[in-house]
């Protein structure tokens, strides 16, 4: 049974699915508990509710509408049909479809369906070798220790995430790259404002998002270009070399795609696992029961407990794919053009499929989360990596200060990703 959630003063209590408008900021500003019990309603409800389109400063084209998506069954059949519900025209990451090329611009291939998706997706793939992930493997773990020292250095506390779990994702994919420790900070503040453009702290006014996220956009991809031409002059055991260099294929990306490429790597890479270890040192927190029993058998329950962190983090709230036909799935009609949102942090919680979907259970098994997206063309790329980086950082700090606790979070305001900005933690 849930609690029916109590509301500030001034702001209008959540009664009944009728009260839900997805579009209005004030509702992604509202605490977990009372988004928990707005997307129940939803859930509940006999079809998926169906939106009007927000209004885009990006000078987007505005379709009919979108249906919310929030049932994990519905989520698993849209994503396993590509052909029905796209992720290209127009793009997967927002709602209003991008104009022209930005869409591709800024996300590469995660905005883009076969066959060109899968031209790049085998080029990627194949640049992510066994030699290169097991170099990655090592890296990550080198480099969760070196972030857990100077967390102890700070002697009692700093906000985690600047300090802890945003640097490790951005090290790794830096490292990846080539790109030098120079320049992190650089990335960083790019990738905040492709991510976090809706938020006050990153942009201050509304009508500079666009020009923001352009700029910040243009930035990233220069850094990129800038590096690959000296890697195709003279290539290194990095990333970058293996995707500006033809494969044994004869196959490999041009400037423009790997600027898009690296867009899409920094924000999908980045961001969502730095929320994930976020999100995951707050479940701790207010889970001591489960930090004790993964304490005694840290290596044997990790696999389980990182995938209910992902499953109750979530950091990707939605994807988007847009209906080329008209189709029925699960008894209801899609008509052609029309949008759905993929809400993966509200299938998370889909009582028809996770037991007490609201617990975390370090132990649970099976865990069908979608975290990681539904199966399906689209599905992180990233999967295997983020697992290995959140494990990396729970192992040191768990066995090196396992008395750790993370204060109140500060919410990034945005419906796209779950996102903590900010959140004390102190030992
Ligand atoms: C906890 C961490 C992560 C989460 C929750 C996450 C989530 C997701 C989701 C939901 C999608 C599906 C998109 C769709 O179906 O439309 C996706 C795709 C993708 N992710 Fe991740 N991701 C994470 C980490 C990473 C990392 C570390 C990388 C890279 C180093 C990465 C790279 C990608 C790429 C390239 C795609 C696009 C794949 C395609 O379109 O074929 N992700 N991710």
């Amino acid at each position: 049974m849930t609690t029916q959630p109590t509301e500030p003063a001034g702001r209008t209590p959540i009664t009944s699915a009728a009260d839900i408008d997805l579009n209005d900021w004030d509702f992604w500003g509202r605490p977990d508990e009372e988004r928990e019990h707005a997307f129940r309603l939803l859930r509940d409800l006999d079809k998926p509710a169906f939106f009007p389109e927000p209004e885009f400063s990006l000078g987007g084209i505005t379709g009919p509408g979108y249906h919310a998506l929030v049932r994990h069954a519905d989520i698993l059949e849209a994503s396993r049909n590509p052909e029905v519900f796209c992720s290209g025209d127009g793009g997967a990451t927002n709602i209003p479809d991008l104009p022209g090329e930005f869409a591709e611009y800024f996300g590469s291939m995660i905005n883009m369906d076969d066959p060109r998706h899968a031209r790049l997706r085998r080029i990627v793939s194949r640049a992510f070798t066994p030699r290169m992930i097991k170099q990655f493997e090592s890296d990550v773990d080198a480099a969760a220790s070196r972030i857990v020292d100077e967390l102890l250095e700070t002697g009692s506390g700093c906000d985690f995430v600047t300090e802890v779990a945003a640097k490790l994702p951005l090290k790794i994919i830096c490292d990846m790259m080539g790109i030098p420790e120079k320049d992190y900070r650089f990335v960083f503040d790019r990738s905040n404002i492709v991510l976090g453009a809706t938020d006050p702290e990153y942009v201050s006014k509304r009508e500079d998002i666009a020009h923001a996220l352009l700029t910040a956009g243009m930035e990233l991809q220069q850094l990129v270009q800038d590096l690959a031409a000296l890697r195709i002059e003279t290539p290194t055991d990095d990333l970058t070399s293996s995707l500006v260099n033809a494969n044994i294929d004869g196959e490999r990306l041009t400037a423009q795609e790997l600027g898009s490429f690296f867009i899409l790597l920094v924000v999908a890479g980045n961001e969502t696992t730095r929320n994930a270890i976020s999100h995951g040192m707050r479940l701790l927190t207010l889970n001591p029961d489960q930090r004790r029993l993964w304490l005694e058998d840290f290596e044997g329950r990790a696999p389980r407990a990182i995938e209910e962190i992902v499953r109750l983090a979530a950091p990707v709230n939605y994807m988007r794919r847009k209906v080329t036909r008209d189709h029925e799935m699960n008894g209801n009609l899609y008509r052609k053009g029309e949008k759905v949102l993929l809400y993966y942090w509200a299938a998370n919680r889909d009582e028809r499929v996770f037991d007490d979907p609201l617990r975390f259970d370090i132990l649970r098994d099976p865990n069908p989360h979608v975290g990681f997206g539904g199966p399906g063309p689209h599905f992180c790329l990233g999967a295997h990596l983020a697992r290995r980086e959140i494990t990396a950082m729970f192992r040191e700090l768990l066995r090196r200060v396992p008395q750790i606790e993370a204060g109140t979070p500060e919410r990034l305001l945005s419906s796209f990703i779950n996102g903590i900005k900010h959140m004390p933690c102190e030992f």
